[in-house]
């Protein structure tokens, strides 16, 4: 053997002893540090557990998972020094956030550890993937995991507006956020096509609003319609119980109120919000509509800070997204009101009254503590061709400082704009992040390789990217099956993409680390797309 050969031959045996060249267990998401030590842990007919009683909720739920998921006696008890698996806080580590934690397991015993519920709960995640149960008998290798999430927003936004799919439909979604460590649960509840939200004030939102009499079916402009009525929305009880069962889940929910446009359903509940004040129906149409708020009645603003009050009664978090995209200025070009008033402010250009009501809205819901998330036309900039015309009417002011703006479409050098303007941003750009786009405009090997980060910032810049968003519009996708098909497997992409360092992230093992979920999704019944 020549000498190059024998060096790289010991170095490798010493490195095999070392354990580094040893296979990485499937973990997804890839953890950012992990390290596989020899040997592995073995229980084979009880195991117990310990926590704190801040922990409860976290220790319960591991117990609850372990009953279902292996024959052993699942014991708690309060000894940590005696337990087999043990959760506790951790005051000092190496953690920038509170989603950090570390997993080591060894000498027959495995210690979570974390500064907070969330971390031990994200460590809960990563064990349940660690553990493998054969014949009774359950192994955990032996490995020393420090972890924590490369962007702090990882988001699945639905859509129930187009379609309503009911509380069981959102909490399921919610057990395969929690498992994939997704914490940010979008709700776009309002939209042309249906107001699914209770607000006590202004009832007929949901007794009006939240039906339509038909559907359009196939794609966007096929004008053909199923004929049939369709409904539904939450009561204020539905959102508490949900919100309760995301937090226990340590996922937020923000939920999305989508004004100026998109408003035909509030329009039809209340005419006068609409620039136009005319009766409307419940679109069965989809696509950008062409009802706008009336931005010059002060009575839309009370409207709007009434609603506000109910809803951050319900959602604890404290951004609370108010939609923004998609608003055609047609109304407001041929409203007499409107052009007054914009005249009054010195407005040339529908955008800039935008930005003008978009503002407002930022300080109404700062006066109640919140702050504000918006798709990026809130910014000024026109995305679409139906604004070219009020593009050349130019944009004097400036979107609202602390808003953070969840960029979709446009130019990518957009979300460089916005970010030197010191915004934060969320990355959902369509063509890397929709999940109502269908496998060949989006593989499961595209999300994968989604970037959040655009191009020409530096790296001091980069903490303004907040995360990541997927998005599953529910305009073609009326069933369940039909959901899961466009959600899952690319889920499992974003989650990675969300939670682990770029240098850490690899297809082929991702591809291995998703087998797992494949086997409990098919076994579950949850309807999966291609894995291309
Ligand atoms: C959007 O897709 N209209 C945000």
């Amino acid at each position: 053997m020549k000498a190059k050969n024998l060096i790289v031959l010991l170095l490798s045996l010493f490195l095999s002893e070392l354990n580094l060249l040893a296979a990485v267990p499937a973990i997804l998401p890839r953890p950012n540090h992990i390290e596989l030590k020899k040997g592995m842990i073995r229980f084979e007919k009880e195991l117990s557990v310990s926590f704190p009683s801040e922990l409860t909720l976290e220790g319960r739920a591991l117990i609850s998972w372990l009953g279902r998921n292996t024959s052993l006696k699942i014991e708690k008890i309060k000894k940590e020094k005696k337990a087999d698996i043990v959760l506790k806080f951790e005051k000092q580590n190496q953690f920038q956030t509170e989603e950090g934690y570390s997993l080591v397991s060894e000498d027959g015993r495995i210690i979570i550890s974390s500064y907070a519920g969330k971390g031990i709960f994200y460590g809960i995640q990563t064990l349940k993937q660690l553990i493998h149960s054969v014949d009774g008998v359950i192994t955990v290798p032996n490995v020393c995991i420090n972890d924590e999430p490369r962007f702090a927003w990882r988001g699945l936004m639905l859509d129930e507006a187009r379609n309503f799919k009911g509380k069981e439909v959102v909490k399921k979604l919610l057990d395969e956020m929690a498992a994939l460590k997704l914490n940010v649960f979008h709700w776009h509840l309002t939209n042309d096509q249906g107001w699914r939200i209770e607000i006590k004030k202004y009832p007929r939102l949901t007794s009006v609003g939240s039906y339509r009499d038909s559907t359009e079916l196939h794609h966007f402009e096929s004008n053909v319609f199923d004929g049939k009525p369709h409904g539904g929305f939450y009561t204020q009880e539905d959102l508490r119980e949900i919100v309760k069962y995301a937090a226990e889940r340590h996922i937020n929910i923000v939920p999305e109120i989508t004004v100026p446009g998109h408003i035909t359903a509030a329009c039809a509940a209340y005419p006068w919000l609409g620039t136009s004040g005319k009766q409307v129906k419940v679109s069965p149409k989809f696509g950008a509509h062409y009802n706008a708020i009336n931005a010059a009645n002060p009575k839309v603003y009370q409207f709007l800070s009434d609603v506000f009050d109910e809803i951050i009664d319900i959602f604890p978090y404290p951004i609370i997204h108010i939609g923004g995209d998609e608003v055609r200025y047609n109304q407001w070009n041929e409203s007499n009101e409107i052009q007054q008033f914009m005249k009054e402010h010195q407005f040339k250009s529908g955008a800039e009254l935008q930005v003008y009501f978009t503002n407002k809205l930022s300080e109404i819901l700062s006066s109640k503590g919140r702050r504000m998330i918006g798709w990026n036309e809130i910014t000024g900039d026109r995305l679409h061709e139906f604004q070219a015309s009020d593009e050349k009417k130019g944009l004097t002011n400036k979107l609202a400082k602390g808003t953070v703006v969840q960029f979709w479409k446009g130019d990518p050098a957009l979300m460089k704009k916005a970010i030197d303007q010191g915004y934060e941003i969320i990355n959902s750009y369509h063509i890397f992040t929709y999940l109502d786009y269908d496998y060949n405009t989006i593989s499961l090997k595209k999300a994968y390789h989604f970037n959040p980060i655009p191009a020409g910032i530096d790296a001091e810049q980069e903490k303004q990217v907040k995360g990541i968003g997927c998005q599953m519009w529910g305009e073609f996708i009326p069933t369940v099956e039909d959901m899961n098909k466009m959600i899952y497997p690319r889920i499992a992409a974003y989650a990675e993409v969300g939670w682990t360092n770029a240098e850490n992230m690899n297809y082929k093992e991702f591809l291995e680390s998703l087998q797992s979920f494949l086997v409990r999704w098919k076994l579950e019944g949850i309807n999966y797309g291609p894995l291309k």
